[in-house]
């Protein structure tokens, strides 16, 4: 690959009444380009990672960007939707814009806004993410979708309500120390598996505590080429960039196989020329922690159906072989779907350049990997990611 991340920017998630859309945009983009270490004209392109489809009346975002800085108006900018990996897929189109040599700087913006709506309302916005001419029935929204492929998942390999538990509790671990999270507090793993007026059944054997929430945010990037970041003040590059979609209908694929995800991973560790256990850690895609879960089996940790042997044995621990979601992942983080993506390289980013808030940056981050996927496991995109020098 031949691209880096040279600036970042990430605010606080979560229910923000106070900000728009645009609001979001704005900030995420003035404090990426700062710290990138340019001036608003330096940037040639830009993409807006934004989902929506009705979280808020304004659909049409690529413009809001330029309200950050008199100096963007009449750059070309272009709003990406992948679903719930729409902000990995603007991080793509700027990779792309960049190999096809025309740009030397690209802004990302992901962003979404969604606490507008109740959750009831926010599901109905978010099932339109799955093959509606069979799907969008489902009761409770995309949670109605996971609740599914988790009862199918129970099925064939028994209850995994335990390992579930779990995950959600190392998420909230890991959010505790993230002061960009959504939710900065720990939850009891009695809380975490009992079903209770305060952690009622969503859907099938999810509980609310396993579901990521319905979240307010935004995060960019600032990219160039290798060239060009060699003589910036921090460079984080690609190793990898992998993009595999599936077919949208679940009933023409083995759901809980996620062979999508398990493809771009098997492509990016190859192309990376490495073992996944030379990775210091992940950010996965964890909307439900039942997606983890198979997420383990994805990425190649365990075998098919073992998944919770590396939760149980504390594989995924902050301080295990391969830490998972020390950010707290969408569980805790939240989940602000068109961000997600951008959010995760943001994570990795700082990782990878030692300036993670204190409390969640690891000790030694050489190598990180980050899963974004939009759809049930339709729209799959895995980076590897380094620091440059
Ligand atoms: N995890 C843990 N706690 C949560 C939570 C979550 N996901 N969502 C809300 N809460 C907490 C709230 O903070 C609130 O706590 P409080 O009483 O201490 O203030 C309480 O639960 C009630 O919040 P509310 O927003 O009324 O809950 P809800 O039942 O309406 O919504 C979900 C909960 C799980 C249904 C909702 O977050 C949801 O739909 N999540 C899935 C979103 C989704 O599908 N994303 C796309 C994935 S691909």
């Amino acid at each position: 690959m031949t691209a880096c991340i040279v600036g970042w920017s990430h605010g606080k998630f979560g229910k923000l009444d106070n900000e728009t859309s645009e609001s979001l945009i704005v900030k995420a983009a003035t404090a990426a380009i700062a710290h990138a270490g340019i001036e608003p004209k330096d940037i040639d392109v830009i993409y807006v990672g934004n989902m929506n489809g009705g979280f808020v009346r304004q659909e049409f975002h690529s413009s809001l960007a330029l309200q950050a800085h008199p100096d963007l108006r009449f750059k070309p900018s272009t709003r990406v939707e992948n679903a719930c990996a729409t902000g990995s897929a603007a991080i793509h189109m700027g990779l792309n814009t960049l190999a096809a040599n025309r740009a030397r700087f690209v802004l990302v913006v992901g962003v979404e806004k969604m606490t507008e709506l109740n959750s009831a309302q926010a599901g109905d916005v978010l099932i339109k993410a799955s093959y509606v001419a069979e799907e969008a029935n489902i009761e409770a929204g995309f949670a109605g979708i996971f609740g599914k492929i988790t009862s199918a998942y129970f099925q064939r390999y028994g209850d995994k309500s335990d390992a579930l538990a779990k995950i959600a509790v190392k998420a909230h671990k890991n959010g505790a120390k993230n002061p960009y999270a959504h939710f900065q507090k720990e939850f009891a793993y009695e809380f975490c598996r009992n079903p209770s007026d305060k952690n009622p059944f969503v859907a099938g054997p999810l509980k609310r505590t396993d579901c990521s929430p319905v979240t307010d945010g935004a995060a960019a990037v600032v990219l160039t080429d290798v060239g060009t970041a060699l003589g910036m003040k921090q460079a984080i590059a690609f190793r990898a960039a992998e993009h595999v979609n599936d077919f949208l209908p679940m009933s023409k694929r083995d759901i809980i196989k996620f062979e999508g995800p398990q493809l771009a991973w098997k492509k990016a560790i190859a192309s990376a020329h490495l073992d996944l256990l030379d990775l210091s850690f992940v950010e996965t895609h964890d909307c439900f922690t039942s997606a983890e879960l198979i997420e383990y089996e994805a990425m190649g940790l365990t075998a098919p159906g073992e998944g919770e042997r590396a939760i149980h044995e504390g594989w995924v621990e902050r301080d295990g072989k391969l830490p998972i979601n020390v950010s707290g992942g969408l569980k805790a983080k939240g989940h602000p779907v068109g961000a997600t993506g951008v959010s995760m390289h943001v994570m990795s980013a700082m990782q990878l350049s030692g300036t993670a808030p204190e409390g969640m940056q690891l000790p030694q981050a050489k190598l990180g990997g980050v899963f974004n996927m939009g759809g049930a496991a339709v729209a799959n995109y895995v980076s590897i990611l380094e620091p440059l020098r």
